[in-house]
């Protein structure tokens, strides 16, 4: 599905510094399990200001992971104000490259790492709006100046590839505008950014039902089964993807953002941009 390097499928596969560190000094946390994508980063720093030990918890795909592992790598036994000076770009570098519409992975780890440094610091960290500013995109809780710092970093010009690197307007899409307006605002001229991310090539039904019964399998059910739940793919027709849910999930009352946030999302990520998720009650 995704053309990943050799790096990355070998940290996805065997990731370096997974876990916790009971002691740690600084601890963040960027995310939400219901958006698909959550890091948990652990730091010990020392009194020198040196990173002595990172670990991490990730909830999410393989490049997540993978993102997440070299990030702990490449800021174990660096000073402070070293780290902090690694970008989302580093670390996709750092892993040979990541495909497009996976570098908000990258964003994440180092979203984690200038939070936890924020921590460590003594900064008021209650949340997400506190720390990083308004919001714009509510569906995936990504504020204005996140926006407009991987803008900068990476060189960005198109909403799509606002989308790719922050999951910002991968969802209802209401948020698009703002985000133009951004992008508009920044390129110090109006009407430079595209109106729409470009179209994707359409997905013949064979090719679409194998790609919907992969994400359920390698992505979906793992995420469901954390948790107690599990999901049976029943039918897909055109578009519209009918699934039962099981388990924990019959009768958790969240259900109906369950369906929304991670199983049309991930299918939407993964598969089609326009897939509907509809619940077969058992
Ligand atoms: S508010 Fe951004 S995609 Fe829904």
């Amino acid at each position: 599905m995704w053309d990943y390097t050799d790096k990355v499928k070998q940290l996805y596969m065997n990731p370096k510094n997974v876990g916790r560190i009971d002691d740690a000094n600084a601890v963040a946390e960027v995310g939400s399990i219901v958006c698909g994508d959550a890091l948990k980063l652990y730091l010990k720093i020392d009194d020198k200001n040196i990173i002595r030990d990172a670990k991490f918890e990730t909830f999410g795909c393989g490049s997540a992971i993978a993102s997440s592992s070299a990030l702990t790598e490449m800021i174990i036994g660096k000073t402070v104000e070293e780290a902090e000076k690694i970008t989302n770009r580093d670390i996709a570098d750092y892993l040979g490259g990541l495909p497009e519409e996976k570098m908000h992975c990258s964003v994440m780890g180092n979203e984690a790492l200038e939070k936890a440094i924020k921590v460590w610091r003594g900064e008021k960290v209650t949340d997400h709006a506190d720390v990083e500013g308004e919001i714009v995109c509510h569906c995936f809780g990504v504020t204005e100046n996140l926006i407009r710092d991987v803008i900068r970093e990476n060189n960005l010009k198109t909403v799509e590839q606002v989308t790719n690197y922050t999951k910002a307007g991968g969802a209802c899409g209401s948020c698009i505008p703002k985000i133009e307006d951004i992008l508009n605002e920044m390129a110090g001229e109006a009407g430079t950014a595209e109106k729409k991310p470009a179209e994707r090539k359409p997905l013949t039904n064979i090719k679409r039902m194998q790609l919907v019964e992969e994400t359920i399998a390698n992505i979906i059910r793992p995420m469901l089964q954390k948790d107690g739940g599990d999901i049976e793919l029943i039918d897909v027709d055109g578009r519209n993807v009918h699934v039962g849910l099981r388990g924990q999930c019959v009768n958790c009352r969240v259900s109906d953002v369950t369906l929304k946030n991670l199983v049309e999302a991930k299918l939407r990520e993964f598969v089609e941009e326009d897939i509907t998720v509809l619940e077969v009650k058992p």
